[in-house]
């Protein structure tokens, strides 16, 4: 491994160009192709190599907990897309938030979080943090003067944006000022956008947080995780707290999601194409109550969805009449589209949000957060979006 990187800055490319080539890390036998390198430990040629590592002297892999030259590829990489100063990866996507909030919180500290989020990023809010003492608040994420009056106090900042399932926009610019204000630092989970999408620290985020198990690998293959900020708080918070925890990613995880990072953007743009058509086709069907897409103007933050977004992405929630029968009959009846908990596949995915990833949810703040019964996600794919739109019409029985 000879560490080869390329002559050029990768950030003096254009966006679509790093995210074919920066990172790139060649071994002395100059593949064109990325290299896995499956190894869990490094050898040296002499014990002052490791002890000057280990001492953080000298730059160099140690061991694959801590760093692994194709999980670096894919840190360099996706860092130098978003114009971020660092990027670390980690096993999941639950992995990346629990670390970017644990690293940093202490006993006393509060964090403000909109209610509507991933069931499991809702746990992290509502059972985890409190567990340490850290005392947790939860708003409305579309509401700014629930935020201002929520923010004094507060540490930490954590916001999904379209939110799962919901797809409710937060205005990630006004949300920032608000809490810079207060001195507090916001984290952002992009998974829905993608960084394709939506750049949140262009806007003012202190901390991007993924599952790159979704649009990132974006071919439902593997898991997956990555966290970016600043130098300083890799350097004092968070790289200690992965070095010492160990959620990291595999070696072959990373080289999945450096691949997937080649054609992300190519992915997403076919993708809203497709989401734009199958969103206005729903609208027009007899017993869907109402479609929930950030592309379409109807959708309850529109303009603030344009102000961020470039595209409207792939994902979207819609109310169908009729009770949990009446959903999980229509899922039965879809022939093309998989029933799946999961997101951000070349497949078209649907799932029922108040029986699979929001079970964990009490029923009060499901009805809260408008998660009902006849509420379904839906994952577009990349197939041709009119037979996505064809499966969706024959399972509702309005053709
Ligand atoms: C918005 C959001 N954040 C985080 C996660 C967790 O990601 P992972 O499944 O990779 O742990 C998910 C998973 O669905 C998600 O939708």
């Amino acid at each position: 491994m000879t560490s080869i990187r390329p002559k050029t800055d990768p950030r003096a490319w254009r966006p679509r160009t790093r995210l074919v080539r920066a990172g790139l890390r060649r071994s002395q036998h100059g593949e064109t192709n990325e290299a896995i390198y499956v190894s869990s430990g490094f050898r040296y040629d002499d014990p002052e190599t490791v002890a000057r590592r280990m001492a953080g002297e000298e730059a160099g892999f140690v061991y694959s907990r801590v760093g692994n030259p194709t999980v670096a590829m894919f840190e360099d990489r996706l860092a130098a897309y978003e114009n971020a100063p660092v990027c670390r990866a980690t096993a999941t996507g639950m992995a990346a938030v629990t670390a970017a909030l644990l690293c940093h919180l202490r006993a006393g500290d509060k964090l403000v979080a909109a209610r509507a989020m991933f069931g499991s990023c809702v746990w992290i809010v509502q059972e985890l943090l409190p567990r340490f003492g850290v005392k947790t608040v939860m708003v409305d994420g579309s509401d700014l003067e629930q935020w201002a009056k929520a923010l004094p106090g507060a540490r930490t900042v954590l916001f999904e944006t379209p939110a799962n399932p919901t797809m409710e926009i937060v205005d990630i610019a006004e949300v920032c000022r608000l809490a810079h204000r207060e001195g507090a630092r916001v984290a952002v989970d992009n998974a829905f956008a993608s960084p394709a999408l939506q750049r949140p620290m262009e806007l003012g985020a202190d901390i991007v947080v993924y599952s790159a198990t979704k649009h990132i690998d974006g071919q439902g293959r593997c898991l997956g995780g990555a966290i970016l900020s600043d130098a300083a708080f890799v350097e004092k918070e968070l790289g200690p707290y992965l070095r010492h925890t160990g959620p990291a990613m595999s070696p072959f995880n990373a080289w999945v999601m450096v691949k997937g990072l080649e054609t992300l953007e190519l992915r997403m743009k076919a993708h809203g194409e497709g989401a734009a058509k199958v969103a206005d086709a729903l609208a027009a069907m007899p017993g869907v109550k109402r479609v929930f897409y950030p592309g379409r103007a109807d959708h309850p933050q529109a303009a603030v969805a344009r102000k961020q977004m470039s595209g409207g992405g792939n994902m979207m929630a819609f109310e169908i009449a009729g009770d949990k029968a009446r959903a999980f009959e229509f899922q039965r009846r879809l022939r093309l589209i998989d029933i799946s908990n999961n997101l951000g596949d070349a497949k078209s995915l649907i799932t029922h949000p108040a029986t699979t990833t929001h079970q964990s949810v009490a029923v009060e703040e499901r009805a809260r957060l408008g998660i009902t019964d006849g509420l379904l996600r839906l994952s577009v794919g990349l197939e041709d979006p009119e037979d996505i739109v064809d499966d969706l019409r024959q399972a509702l029985g309005t053709n």
